[in-house]
């Protein structure tokens, strides 16, 4: 059926059954090493957010999907590269009627101020100016209550909020499609033409918030995002850009 819906793509997509995560066998497997190139599961036994953390993924559950993109240039080339993506999957999820999502900096996408997805871009290495990106994305559809326990913050799924069941075939179908077509532009205009929406999306636009660098915190209003896809944050001594890696924005 995923094929089907996808009939004008050239990619090639791996559909997986049990697997430990869609960006672990993204990594390994070479042959789906090229631009759109993409796999999915069912579930994943360690699916995993940044910096090591779990991402809960029960079978038949959610999306949970990772595509392979390799970009000319180190690292100024991708790094607003998360937030292009987020931007693709609101699209996709509109095209569902599906309103009111929000996107948290660097890597979250909120429903109803609750977490619904996250996005984990992993750089494979960076060969002859070239970064080669796993792009991984989980989308909760139907999670059963049984997760409750393993995640510590509030999270929504799209079944909670809607009166209608998901096809995750449909979902998927969009999510690709929108996700290859945004990379195409993000390569070849950079990010300036996605930063408006993603200033409209901003979970803590105008809000006050905590910025945590490993043990330093530093608190402000969060402003936007700049060229560099770094989140602006107004602090008692001026404005500082914040880079992804390893920080991480709280509201106050
Ligand atoms: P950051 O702001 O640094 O991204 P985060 O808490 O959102 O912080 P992530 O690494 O982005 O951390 O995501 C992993 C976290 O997401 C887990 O620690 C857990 O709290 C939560 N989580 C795990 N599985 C799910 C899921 N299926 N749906 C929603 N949230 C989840
Ligand atoms: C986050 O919020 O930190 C990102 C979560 C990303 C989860 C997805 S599910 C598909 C892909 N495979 C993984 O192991 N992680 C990502």
């Amino acid at each position: 059926l995923i094929s089907a819906l996808r009939e004008g793509s050239q990619s090639p997509l791996r559909v997986l059954s049990v697997i430990d995560s869609t960006n672990s066998y993204l990594k390994l497997n070479t042959d789906l090493h090229q631009n759109g190139a993409a796999c999915l599961a069912e579930a994943q036994t360690a699916g995993r957010g940044r910096q090591g953390r779990k991402w809960q993924s029960p079978f038949g559950a959610s999306l949970y999907l990772s595509m392979y993109w390799s970009f000319i240039g180190g690292y100024q080339a991708i790094g607003g590269l998360s937030l292009v993506i987020g931007v693709a999957v609101v699209e996709a999820l509109g095209k569902l009627g599906i309103e009111g999502l929000q996107l948290k900096w660097p890597n979250d996408i909120y429903l109803e101020d609750k977490k619904l997805g996250g996005i984990l871009v992993e750089v494979e290495g960076q060969i002859n100016d070239q970064s080669h990106c796993i792009i991984g994305i989980g989308l909760n559809v139907q999670l059963p209550e049984s997760v409750h326990e393993e995640i510590d913050q509030p999270y929504t799924d799209l079944t909670h909020s809607l009166d209608h069941a998901i096809d995750r075939n449909h979902l998927a179908a969009l999510v690709l499609d929108l996700l290859q077509q945004h990379l195409h532009r993000y390569e070849a205009e950079g990010i300036s033409s996605f930063l408006p929406r993603w200033q409209e999306l901003n979970l803590f636009k105008d809000k006050p918030v905590r910025m945590i660098c490993g043990t330093n915190e530093f608190e402000g209003i969060c402003l936007g995002v700049n060229q560099d896809g770094a989140l602006l944050v107004k602090l008692a001594t001026g404005t500082r850009a914040f880079y992804g890696g390893e920080v991480s924005v709280r509201s106050l």
